[in-house]
């Protein structure tokens, strides 16, 4: 987090203000990052499954979410501090205070816990006044005169089942099909305290798989068939086990560990989706959501979990069997008939819907926190190379003799190549060095005296911090088969004898 706030990253948002819990900016390193992982979240939803993406308004009016169940439902159990007024969530206190989880307990029973277990109040000891619904989303009215209510959507997906009809034309009645929206969710959590994992403003990419319920099959199902989940199953939970279900997502259809084969898929399909953020696999598992823990909407939820030395296990996608819910919920109320014919067009069916909904924010932070390595001499950010912010910098060795010159060439025409090149010539070598490594830029080219004799350069690998000289007619050629992989370092220049520290 520091290196996050320090480097341009990520900071509080509304600072010179004194900030607002729960609402950060993305700096100009973050914005990069961020926008990486939502072009890599669309090579794999947009590109790889074919699904269609759509942009709808964040403003939603009230009859909508009052169908979804939203205004009825989407509530969490507060409780305040009688002594220094503080707001929380019951369910944080509680695990916080016991280990205990509450959720799914009706109010009056969170009540008797609370007090059966003396949880007090986490700042001042204070104690904890009664329990009480608070629904999470933000409201507001359309138009001047406040008749018309809305709120800020709590979710993108809502969209997807009210343009459905649209939508399956658009598919020319073709199931199972998949809709995906990127754009702001907004909830007004109770007591954010977790940097970006816990937001009032994040950016989500939600897709929504419509298909026949008599044929919930994946028609790529055999590319993901091998691939191993740790699953940690809902009633282990229940029984306090911690033992994860070690199975391939075949087994886990075949021995109906999730409901379905879609689900199989799209389990699997997200542990490599975080895996090529970089995420390492060991970091990744699977917790089914416990009956109480479930959406108003959901038959059954898998959160996509990863573990980070900061915040412990982070749910950042979370997977659910929606049924037919949504669409039965918009058609009674809107009036529409929103069945289809069937995938075999005998029957009029209401599709069945399963959802993998990704936060953006919460994998940012963990592929920031995983990519971290300290080592004794250096700190250095070893992110993926296509996740790196900045691809390359260019620094002139030193200030004077026309390197500063020679080096701002290089970078433009790298950047004329569409190579993300930054230009850097504040301090030493070694400083720049330092700061390219703290935000993981792969690679860095240094102009030295002998650029003006022979016209090469160094380039110096982030990882090894080994150097080789090549040309500058080839620069970004060779760091172009670099940053793609397909040359080794050593192999890609002539070896510089590594001199002390840079
Ligand atoms: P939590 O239990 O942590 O509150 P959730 O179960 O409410 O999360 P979902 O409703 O499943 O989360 O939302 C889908 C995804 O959106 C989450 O997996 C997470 O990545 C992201 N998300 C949800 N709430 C927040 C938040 N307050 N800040 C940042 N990201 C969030
Ligand atoms: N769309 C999933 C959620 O908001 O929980």
């Amino acid at each position: 987090m520091d290196i996050a706030l320090r480097r341009g990253f990520i900071w509080p948002s509304f600072e010179i203000y004194g900030g607002v819990g729960g609402f950060y900016d993305f700096g100009p390193l973050g914005t990069i990052l961020k926008n990486k992982i939502i072009q890599k979240w669309r090579d794999y939803y947009v590109f790889g499954e074919g699904f269609f993406e759509i942009d709808s308004p964040s403003v939603t009016p009230e009859e909508v979410l009052k169908a979804s169940g939203h205004v009825d439902h989407f509530l969490d159990a507060m409780t305040e501090c009688q002594k220094c007024g503080a707001a929380f969530r019951v369910a944080d206190v509680a695990r916080e205070a016991t280990g205990k989880d509450v959720e799914g307990m009706s109010r009056h029973e969170m009540e008797q816990f609370m007090q059966e277990h003396r949880v007090r109040c986490p700042d001042c000891g204070g104690e904890l006044g009664p329990v009480f619904d608070f629904n999470a989303m933000f409201r507001t009215t359309i138009g001047p005169g406040a008749k018309r209510v809305a709120y800020l959507r709590p979710e993108t997906a809502q969209a997807m089942f009210i343009d459905f009809k649209r939508l399956q034309r658009h598919a020319r009645g073709k199931l199972p099909f998949g809709v995906v929206q990127i754009g702001k969710g907004y909830r007004n959590e109770i007591s954010p305290r977790q940097g970006i994992i816990r937001l009032r403003e994040f950016t989500m990419a939600e897709a929504e798989v419509f298909f026949d319920p008599d044929d919930p099959h994946h028609p790529k199902f055999s590319d993901v068939a091998s691939e191993e989940l740790r699953l940690w199953l809902a009633g282990d939970q229940e029984r306090g086990k911690k033992l994860l279900n070690e199975v391939t997502a075949e087994q886990a259809v075949k021995k109906k560990l999730v409901c379905n084969e879609l689900m199989g898929y799209y389990l699997a399909l997200t542990k490599r989706f975080l895996i090529d953020l970089g995420i390492p696999s060991g970091a990744i598992r699977f917790r089914q959501q416990t009956p109480g823990q479930r959406a108003h909407y959901s038959a059954e939820t898998w959160d996509a979990e990863v573990s980070t030395e900061r915040f412990g296990w982070v749910e950042v996608a979370g997977l659910a069997y929606r049924t037919d819910y949504d669409l039965s919920r918009h058609a009674k109320s809107s009036g529409e008939d929103l069945t289809v014919f069937s995938a075999d067009k005998k029957r009029k069916v209401m599709c069945h819907v399963v959802e993998p909904s990704y936060g953006i924010d919460r994998p940012l932070y963990c592929v920031l926190e995983h990519a971290l390595v300290q080592e004794k001499n250096r700190t250095y950010l070893r992110l993926k190379k296509d996740m790196a912010p900045i691809e390359v910098g260019v620094f002139p060795l030193i200030s004077r003799d026309g390197l500063p010159e020679k080096a701002l060439a290089v970078y433009e025409g790298l950047r004329g190549k569409g190579l993300m090149a930054e230009y850097d010539d504040s301090g030493s070598i070694g400083r720049r060095y330092a700061r390219a490594d703290e935000v993981g830029t792969p690679y860095c080219v240094t102009i030295d005296h002998q650029t003006l004799r022979d016209g090469t350069v160094t380039i110096r690998d982030r990882d090894t911090t080994r150097q080789i000289r090549v040309g500058i007619e080839k620069l970004s050629n060779v760091l172009c088969s670099l940053l793609r992989d397909e040359v080794s370092f050593m192999d890609a220049g002539e070896a510089v004898k590594k001199r002390g520290g840079s």
